[in-house]
């Protein structure tokens, strides 16, 4: 199958560019850097995409396989890929007085650029057919020249590499797109992969297809059976162990699991901390056996968490205690299996989760909340010994709906809204007693039966479909009301439902005031310890989705 082989030189965006790519239908392999690159790691390879990085050629820059330049296969640059060819090449990439970021427009020059040398001459050339292919490609309507691009650089061609020739020249005046006269290379000192840029997916096509002549053959069919294939290669008649929370990714790595290897052979554990939605613990069980699941262990731990969450009110204190106590009991239970020191743990880490955590390419994230789903002793362990196995940790969450989708996951469980590990914990404010976690329970599975029961006007979506995320927060304050001619002193609940791409930041949904009205009145009517119900209408940042 015709693939496109990128390599990371630890930008941000890196992933982005492979699942543009696989979107076209075209597969990719993202490769380290400087991986070596031969026979084996060219196989099938029809074009090579040099990736951005934070860091300069001229400094601490990676530089890939010298092969690179040497295999004759379609090279394009994107931002460090382009100043790391140049600079490769013998030409010349210094700072920018001010780094260029965000939306910058991109002028298409075509015709020989003023002050350029012969060498670096648009006219005729070897590349010259495909230098038109790929233009063709760029967003220049009704005979445009202009678009808008996305930049992020702090470098710059200062002097062309010979042979290199300009193309295009950003609004800032440095140069923007760059053609190799003679050899099939390309460069965009812009952002292809990033939404904001103007017809990027376009431009990525001209490469992947026009330049490169790739087939599509990839599709979520495919990569099911060669997952299956490298699992089973992988894993061999070992056991598996899979951590399930119960949200989309670990269900669906589960359903991998059971697609790829033999079901005896997949064991499932699942901790019921009593800090979970209502009835989610019967609704995980049903959806892990509808997938064939036969070790389908679940720890009921809720006295445990209850009781190390006793007296606890700081937020990070009670994050603390939960996810320490998570461990503890992850290791006590999993040594109860008895499972042979071979078995594999899997987990069902996507590529996001990596870059949240920090522990993926680009910059150290900043801790805002501590999350413990990525790391523990038994995982780190496990890596070690090199038994780990991540089979989603190159998917971003729409392909690992597909890709559930395809293997029979049911489809209310794909749509599912995220949940946070330390669970409703973090959403009763202060301490958390057994009988507020059956309060929120409550009134939170209220909300979100509502919200699946009404439809946009606007889009004719399910409400929870629309919605990002959405839950119940219950508040460590009571408020005076009334309950028939009775005095009742209840708790004051906050809705929270915002819309967001990835939950880095996040808006507001704006609900129709009816819904809210209907919804508040049905939970103070049903939840009798509710006095009070409020929005909350902060987008984030400056808060953050959790209250905690
Ligand atoms: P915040 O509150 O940081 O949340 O804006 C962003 C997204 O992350 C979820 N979240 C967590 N998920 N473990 C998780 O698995 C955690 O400790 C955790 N804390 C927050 C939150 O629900 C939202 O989707």
């Amino acid at each position: 199958m015709d693939k496109i082989v990128i390599l990371d030189f630890g930008s941000q965006t890196t992933q982005l560019i492979g699942r543009r790519i696989r979107d076209m239908g075209v597969y990719t392999e993202i490769l380290p850097g400087d991986a070596p690159l031969n026979r084996e790691t060219l196989a099938e390879t029809r074009g090579i995409i040099l990736s951005g990085s934070p860091e300069s050629v001229y400094e601490n820059g990676v530089a890939p396989d010298k092969a690179v330049y040497e295999c004759g296969l379609p090279l394009l640059g994107i931002c460090y890929g382009l100043q790391r060819m140049n600079y490769d090449q013998g030409g010349a990439v210094e700072p920018l007085p001010r780094r260029e970021y965000g939306r910058i427009g991109v002028t298409i020059t075509g015709d020989d650029a003023p002050g350029v040398g012969a060498e670096n001459s648009t006219a005729g050339g070897a590349n010259a057919t495909a230098a038109r292919r790929f233009l063709e490609g760029f967003p220049l309507n009704k005979g445009m020249r202009r678009f808008t691009a996305w930049m992020s650089h702090g470098d710059t061609l200062t002097r062309l590499a010979p042979g290199f020739r300009p193309y295009g020249i950003s609004d800032t005046g440095y140069p923007a797109v760059l053609i190799h006269g003679e050899r099939p290379w390309f460069g965009l000192q812009f952002h292809p992969e990033v939404t904001h840029c103007e017809g990027g997916t376009g431009i990525l096509r001209a490469f992947v297809f026009a330049v490169c002549g790739a087939e599509a053959g990839w599709t979520m069919e495919r990569y099911v059976q060669e997952l299956r294939a490298s699992l089973a290669a992988r894993v061999g008649d070992n056991p598996v162990l899979l951590l399930i929370s119960g949200g989309v990714d670990s269900t669906v790595a589960g359903a991998l699991l059971l697609a790829a290897l033999p079901p005896d052979q997949v064991h499932l554990m699942y901790m019921d901390t009593g800090l979970m939605r209502k009835d989610e613990t019967t609704a995980v069980r049903a959806a892990l056996e509808k997938l064939g699941a036969r070790h389908l262990h679940i720890v009921y731990c809720g006295e445990e968490f209850l009781a190390a969450l006793q007296g606890l009110a700081e937020p990070e204190a009670k994050r603390k205690a939960i996810g320490d106590l998570f461990i503890t009991i992850q290791e006590r239970e999993v040594r109860a299996l008895g499972l042979p020191d071979s078995y594999f743990l899997a987990q069902g880490t996507l590529y996001t989760d990596l870059i949240e955590s920090g522990k993926g390419v680009g910059k150290k994230a900043h801790l805002i909340k501590s999350h413990h789903n990525v790391g523990s002793p038994l995982v780190d362990a496990k890596r070690r010994a090199g038994r780990i196995l991540e089979p989603l940790d190159r998917l971003y969450k729409d392909e690992v709906r597909r890709l559930g989708a395809l293997l029979g996951v049911d489809g209310e469980v794909l749509r599912r809204h995220p949940f946070p590990g330390p669970g409703l914990a973090v959403r009763i404010l202060g301490e958390v007693t057994a009988e507020k976690c059956d309060i929120l329970r409550d009134a939170d599975a209220i909300f979100i039966e509502e919200l699946k029961n009404r439809r946009s006007a606007e889009t004719g979506n399910r409400l929870y479909d629309d919605i990002w995320q959405a839950f119940a927060v219950l508040l460590p304050i009571r408020s005076v009301g009334v309950a028939g001619d009775v005095r009742k002193y209840g708790w004051v609940l906050a809705l929270r439902a915002i819309t967001s791409a990835d939950g880095m930041t996040a808006d507001v949904y704006p609900f129709p005031t009816t819904d809210l009205l209907e919804i508040s009145t049905r939970i103070t009517n049903a939840v009798k310890d509710i006095g009070r119900v409020t929005y909350d209408i902060s987008s984030k940042p400056p808060a953050t989705i959790e209250w905690e």
